[in-house]
């Protein structure tokens, strides 16, 4: 049974995703409220605290922590900060939403789901696209049998021009811990995960590029420094990434990122069933493939409007999970392990050119 209690949110990190999504959306929850802002740009964050109508504005996240306690905690910085900072909230007896890749390794995730177990608070992680309209469709078709056995899937976010924040810390390898990979991969490996019903992956052999950075091209419109490129910005990530994922029940999922590309826009995956196979592409479309009485069928899901965006949704779910509904749909902690498992699996086959078992 569920029960509804009044929920105090703390926000660390008032960037764009913060801005645009985290505040405005648990505004909206119901008996939930923003009570403190921080980030290490004070005005940023008093600006964005004025929109709440109240917050509090902190500069360290310590001294927020310790002075408002509050009960959910968002981490929405740098992704090198994920780690401590999470690991600070949990301890501080808060649940946390923390922003995606919740860690730069696996051995790091690992402790941060170990620190929430160990004092009995949620922890979930911000890879959302399972909610938009066109994955809960497929998910919905796989949990009704439609696929039979998925032996094998394709995932791909190809960008053509995409790289966030040129030489602001989305390129510099201590402050991302990696580029496209880490930044679009784990949305990426979600998306097929989820309606593979998450395999454990055995063997990975990856490889990765960074063709469009250096040379100053491929730059996107996201994050809250951008700067032109010009020779001082810095770029020592990737900004390519291709691999296989061979999972213990000997599916296999084919995966392909990139910040940038001379190739369309590419949102997609694919599953390929026994019984049924579906291309499910960009935010609006699943198309179903399957034999009907004897003959080749192909099908498209009509899908019904989108009450909410997909981010409202994982919100949505993850204040119902606290609030005691046990059904509400989170990224669990064994989830979010995977994806940065194979992050680091794709990582170090790259590095060392050769397969990674685990
Ligand atoms: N789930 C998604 O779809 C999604 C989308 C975009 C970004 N993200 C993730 O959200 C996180 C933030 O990304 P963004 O796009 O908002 O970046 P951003 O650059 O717009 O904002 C980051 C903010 O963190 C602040 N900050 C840096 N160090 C800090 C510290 N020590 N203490 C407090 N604040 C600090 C910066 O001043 C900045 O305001 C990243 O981990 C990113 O991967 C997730």
């Amino acid at each position: 049974m569920s029960t509804s209690q009044a929920w105090r949110v703390a926000v660390i990190g008032a960037g764009t995703i913060s801005q645009r999504v985290h505040i405005p959306v648990f505004q909206k929850q119901p008996n939930t409220t923003v009570v403190a802002v921080c980030d290490v740009n004070e005005a940023r964050a008093r600006a964005v605290a004025d929109e709440t109508g109240g917050a509090t504005v902190y500069s360290s996240y310590e001294k927020m922590l310790t002075e408002v306690q509050p009960d959910i905690t968002v981490v929405a910085t740098p992704n090198i900060f994920h780690k401590p900072m999470a690991t600070a909230a949990l301890e501080a007896g808060s649940h946390v939403l923390c922003e995606k890749p919740v860690a730069l390794t696996y051995h790091d995730a690992q402790a941060m789901f170990a620190t929430a177990a160990a004092h009995d608070r949620v922890l979930t992680v911000g890879t959302h696209f399972r909610f938009t309209g066109p994955m809960q469709a497929a998910k919905a078709h796989a949990e009704h049998g439609f696929f039979g056995r998925i032996y094998a899937a394709r995932t791909v976010w190809q960008r053509r021009n995409g790289i966030p924040g040129y030489g602001s810390w989305f390129t510099n390898q201590e402050l991302a811990g990696g580029g496209a990979l880490l930044d679009i991969g784990v949305h990426t490996l979600d998306r097929a995960l989820y309606i593979m019903n998450y395999p454990k992956p055995k063997r990975v052999t990856g490889v990765m590029f960074a063709e469009f950075g250096p040379r100053g091209r491929g730059l996107g419109g996201w994050g809250a420094d951008i700067f032109k490129p010009s020779a001082s910005a810095r770029y020592d990530v990737d900004d390519v990434a291709w691999a296989q994922v061979i999972f213990e029940d000997a599916s296999v999922l084919h995966f392909q990122v990139a910040w940038a590309s001379n190739y369309p826009e590419t949102f997609l995956t694919e599953l390929f069933g026994d019984e049924g196979g579906a291309r499910i592409g960009g935010l609006d479309s699943v198309e179903l493939y399957t034999m009907l009485n004897g003959m080749e069928v192909k099908t498209d899901t009509q899908l019904p409007a989108q009450k909410s965006s997909s981010y409202d949704q994982l919100i949505t779910n993850f204040v119902r999970r606290l609030n005691g509904d046990a059904s509400a749909d989170i990224v669990t902690p064994e989830q979010a392990l995977v994806h940065v498992q194979i992050v680091d699996a794709i990582t170090r086959s790259a590095a060392e050119g050769r397969e990674i078992v685990l």
